[in-house]
């Protein structure tokens, strides 16, 4: 099972290439990845990997050029029917396109639905991992456990808790979060693949009291990450500052409630202040970045260089995000960041879409690079995916050129294959 010689173009980065220098990047234009048991047990010069393994299917790419499965550091896989509703921002778009879709949830059998097709539609694109908020209801964490164990997936998600400031079907209390959210952990946290994250949705839909019951919570189950939301919007901020006047700031809302740490993971985190800025840094948490949502819902825009002083995890924010497509997500992070006169290489793009975002859930030893001992969950990118990107391809004279067009023009056709711990899984 899993035993399998891939065959490409291979593109290694072993660390964050803004630190390590893009020139750390190892690429083998005929290279290959050797995989026993699901994991990469070695990667390099292709014929040399195939002597290593004679006997062991193998599987040629061609010029497919072969790079860690995408991970989505921040996605709401309820969300996936109602992505691209038109014309809100924040508060308005949650009130009008999300609670209604969310409530839709209560339903067992439409949650299973929805995780079947957005975890077929994460595959497509060459996502195989991600961080996956559900809703209030804990059947729908169920859902989308059952349908990524099935796929052998590496998967994170967690029950949002909301006990106001939601309509009544979507909201819980400070009792029930925690004694659900325990009962979910105890049921899949640290099951096959998947791994449960405490999800307070955000500090405006929480009351104090279920602020402190998670704080409680993730304190009795440290490994567990915690997600929420931080800083997205100036009215949500502004909001916040109404519904907690004795809070320094945002991040403080979490603080003071035992939600702040280094595995909490911090969404948008746009509009910080200097103190959250420093304490974020001073505590080890990580921040994500969700460049389609942050233009299409107009939140703004992040800056990248927060990760020269915390870990940074890219996402799409699917359905606040305009695309299931972390391709996508690195072109909207390119635009982003020239509009704030930084040019991010296309080898800083792809680390953020795999070991950066890696790095942000605290499962680098496990996933997001090619190396000897991570799981071998793959895609492989076809280059020439359409004749637009084909014709500028054909120009390249190294990788990043010959990749940088896929990144800023390419989609789901240029997603050659999928691997999950080595085995080909993308839907027809
Ligand atoms: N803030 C609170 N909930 C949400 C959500 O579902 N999407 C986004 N983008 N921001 C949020
Ligand atoms: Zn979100």
């Amino acid at each position: 099972m899993g035993d399998r010689v891939i065959l490409g173009q291979v593109l290694a980065l072993e660390g964050d290439p803004a630190r390590l220098g893009v020139d750390s990047a190892r690429h083998w234009t005929h290279g290959g990845v050797l995989v026993r048991d699901g994991i990469i047990a070695g990667i390099g010069d292709g014929s040399q990997i195939r002597a290593q393994a004679p006997g062991i299917q193998a599987t040629d790419h061609g010029a497919g050029l072969i790079l860690p499965g995408f991970i989505d550091a921040h996605v709401h896989y309820p969300q996936t029917g109602m992505i691209a509703s038109w014309g809100k921002r924040l508060i308005d778009w949650l009130n009008t396109y999300t609670f209604p879709e969310e409530a839709r949830f209560g339903d067992a059998a439409y949650a299973a639905d929805i995780a079947e097709l957005y975890l077929d539609l994460a595959l497509s694109h060459g996502t195989t991992s991600m961080a996956s908020y559900a809703t209030v209801h804990p059947s729908s964490v169920d859902a989308f456990f059952t349908a990524a164990q099935a796929r052998g997936m590496r998967a994170l998600a967690g029950k949002i808790c909301m006990d106001r400031n939601a309509p009544d079907t979507l909201r819980d209390t400070a009792q029930s979060a925690y004694d659900d959210s325990q009962a979910l952990i105890g049921r899949w946290h640290n099951v096959d693949r998947l791994n449960y994250v405490i999800t307070p949705r955000f500090s405006p839909t929480s009351t104090e009291a279920q602020l402190e019951a998670l704080g409680a919570l993730w304190a009795e189950h440290p490994s567990c990450l915690m997600q929420t939301h931080l800083s997205e919007q100036p009215d949500e901020i502004a909001w916040v500052k109404d519904l907690f006047p004795d809070a320094r700031d945002y991040l403080d809302t979490y603080e003071r409630h035992g939600l702040l740490g280094a595995n909490g993971l911090y969404g948008h985190a746009i509009h910080l202040e200097p103190r959250e800025i420093d304490r974020l840094a001073e505590i080890g948490a990580a921040v994500v970045h969700c460049p389609t949502s942050n233009t299409f819902i107009g939140s703004g825009l992040f800056d990248m260089d927060l990760s020269d002083r915390m870990r940074v995890g890219l996402a799409t924010d699917t359905g606040g995000g305009s695309s299931f497509s972390m391709l996508h997500t690195m072109a909207a992070a390119y635009e982003i960041a020239q509009l704030r006169g930084r040019a991010l290489h296309p080898a800083e793009l792809v680390w953020r879409a795999t070991g950066g975002s890696a790095e942000a859930l605290g499962l680098d030893h496990k996933i997001g690079r090619l190396a000897p001992g991570i799981e071998a969950d793959l895609v492989v990118l076809d280059l020439a995916s359409t004749p637009a990107i084909a014709q500028r391809a054909n120009r390249a004279n190294d990788i990043w050129e010959a990749l940088f067009p896929t990144i800023m023009i390419g989609d789901d056709r240029a997603i050659a294959q999928t691997y999950i711990a080595g085995m080909p899984v993308k839907p027809a």
